[in-house]
């Protein structure tokens, strides 16, 4: 396959189970190495550069949510969420951002706990204040409502397309959702490891 995301565009990636989804997006994120081919981040071939060089750009520009959270066990929700922060060298008002992207995603009463101790739904909200918390140039989200009730769902996705808005974030989200699909402005759909369709919502920047 072959294609580009525009800075600022909002890619709904769908498919089937099994399709190749989150395979892709661990690509694209440089998280997962390639047998062939090229992925360009900002116009820097992510392969071209060692481990340690892949993680310096994705703490730069990149935030990730994945489908099964990664939380780090030993550290707490708050602790979790402030590790991005800390990563890229930041000092200012850490705990404090954390705190407040904690609170968005509604989880004010849960700064404390651990991973273990939370609930599959509370642990995916962590791992998006997580990935949101360091605004970045993209967010990778693999299913980031799919653990979510309809309404914390959407207050979720509220909060990704306000990063899109504010931010100028580019999301790449893969969704089995259609409605949350429908709300991006292109929908890639994934078969058997190729791209079945690239339908654009609105005209191209
Ligand atoms: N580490 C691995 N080693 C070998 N095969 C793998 C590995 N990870 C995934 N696969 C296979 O690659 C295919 C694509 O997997 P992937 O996880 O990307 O699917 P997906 O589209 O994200 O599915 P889902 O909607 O269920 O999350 C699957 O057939 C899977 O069995
Ligand atoms: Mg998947």
């Amino acid at each position: 396959m072959s294609f580009s995301v525009t800075s600022g565009e909002t890619l709904a990636i769908v498919g089937a189970s099994g399709s190749g989804k989150s395979t892709l997006l661990g690509l694209l994120a440089g998280l997962d190495l390639p047998t062939t081919g090229t992925v360009k981040l900002n116009g820097q071939d992510l392969f071209q550069l060692d481990e340690d060089q892949r993680a310096a750009q994705r703490g730069r520009h990149v935030g990730f949510v994945f489908q099964s959270f990664q939380l780090v066990g030993h550290l707490s929700a708050l602790e979790n969420v402030m590790l991005p922060l800390e990563l890229r060298g930041e000092t200012a008002g850490v705990r404090e951002r954390a705190a407040d992207m904690l609170a968005r995603v509604g989880l004010s009463g849960r700064l404390s706990h651990y991973p273990r101790t939370l609930s599959g739904g509370e642990q995916q909200r962590v791992a998006l204040a997580r990935a949101f918390v360091a605004r970045p140039d993209i967010l990778f989200a693999d299913e980031p409502t799919g653990s979510l009730d309809t309404a914390t769902g959407e207050a979720v996705i509220a909060l990704m397309f306000e990063l899109n808005r504010d931010a100028g974030s580019t999301l790449v989200l893969v969704t089995h959702d259609r409605s949350v699909a429908a709300r991006c402005g292109r929908i890639l759909t994934i078969e058997a490891g190729r791209v079945a369709s690239d339908e654009w919502m609105t005209a191209p920047v």
